[in-house]
């Protein structure tokens, strides 16, 4: 069996229907869609095509990923999440008008001695995540040298929510009011909630949202299903059944025979493993769908294969293997790995084939 029949269906409905619950929980907010990561696994240039026409702006984490995105021609606004690092990034952003977040002293040294073409720039502030952006009794200045500089415009101010996914966190009140105070006295457009905001936490929306997770059909909330937010799987990841053999009772199955069968059985040979981005921390729980049912992964996941318990499933070699996707969320696969439904969906490999419809 080759390796093309391993692929991940890419459903662009399913993408602009999420879109569409963006926009219904945030009305009245501009959109900037988050396709970093090679959309999240999905493929970033189709993705952003497909968003291009319903959102206001598309964001990715590096210069590099939007340069790609706008040689391939879209002109669609392109915000660069991370901002740049050296002189030479001012450059090719000025010319593929790219818009910058700055996060850093060193950002705002690089762009005063800037003088290209005219840069807009999102100002980044750190309400609590401690990860990117200028403290909060710095924003002002910060403010104030980028609107004073020639070759630059400031735009918006923009921060990132730590806890959002968890209704029951104090943090996402506290980044809140954070931001609220930051920018007042700040002529900009404010910008905080992830997919998390969106559905969770109204006073989040501002005037631009960043939707990630959510527009791929995954739900970023903790103890919430994707299907109960109204929303639909982008990705399905399909393999197919290689083997079916006869494993006697006892014997032990796979790399440290980790699994023994419990009775004489038929053992299913699925063709996709970690090589693929299928996770290798799988759990007892695991499940994949084959002929409508939810079959065990048995064994260790190997480079390549899956083990599957075929007792009570009439299979026969080359069926479909679904193993995320519409009848199977991968918030649940995420689980049963002890990871998180990004990690699983960016982890989809090179060699899996991205098969689009519409
Ligand atoms: C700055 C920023 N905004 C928005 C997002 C989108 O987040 P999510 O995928 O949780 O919606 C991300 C993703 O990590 C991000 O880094």
């Amino acid at each position: 069996m080759s390796a093309s029949s391993v692929y991940a269906d890419i459903n662009l409905a399913a993408l602009r229907h999420n879109l569409s619950v963006v926009r219904r929980h945030a009305p009245g907010c501009r959109v900037m869609a988050v396709v970093k990561s090679n959309g999240y696994g999905h493929g970033a240039l189709e993705l952003a095509c497909a968003l291009a026409p319903g959102v206001d702006a598309l964001a990715v984490a590096r210069i590099e990923e939007a340069l790609a995105l706008r040689a391939a021609g879209l002109h669609v606004p392109l915000v660069v999440l991370e901002g740049p690092v050296g002189e030479e990034d001012l450059h090719r952003s000025g010319q593929a008008q790219l818009q910058l977040t700055i996060h850093h002293e060193s950002q705002l040294r690089l762009l005063s001695s800037y003088r290209g073409a005219s840069i807009d720039c999102w100002l980044k502030c750190d309400t609590g995540m401690h990860r990117l952006g200028f403290a909060p009794d710095a924003v002002a200045s910060a403010w104030a040298a980028l609107t004073d500089m020639p070759s630059v415009r400031a735009v918006g101010l923009m921060t990132h929510l730590a806890c959002a996914d968890d209704r029951a966190n104090p943090m996402t009140a506290y980044q809140v009011e954070r931001m609220q105070v930051v920018s007042l006295g700040i002529a900009a457009q404010r910008s905080i909630a992830n997919s998390a905001g969106i559905l969770a936490w109204p006073e989040t929306h501002m005037d631009w949202v960043r939707p990630g997770l959510m527009l791929y059909g995954a739900s970023p909330l903790l103890g919430r299903s994707a299907s109960d937010l109204g929303l639909r799987a982008v990705m399905s990841l399909h393999a197919r059944l290689i083997a079916i053999n006869v494993v006697p009772a006892g014997e032990t199955v796979g790399y440290g025979a980790t699994w023994a069968a419990p009775e004489q059985m038929p053992l299913g040979v699925v063709g996709i493993g970690y090589g693929d981005g299928y996770p290798r921390q799988i759990g007892p729980e695991a499940r994949v769908v084959l002929r409508g049912r939810r079959v065990p992964v048995v064994g260790r996941v190997s480079m390549d294969m899956i083990t599957v318990d075929l007792r009570g499933v009439a299979a026969e070699v080359g069926d479909s293997v679904l193993l995320w996707g519409d009848e199977l969320p991968v918030d649940e696969v995420a689980a049963w790995s002890g990871t998180i439904p990004y990690t699983l969906l960016c982890g989809v490999t090179e060699r899996v084939e991205r098969r689009y419809r519409d």
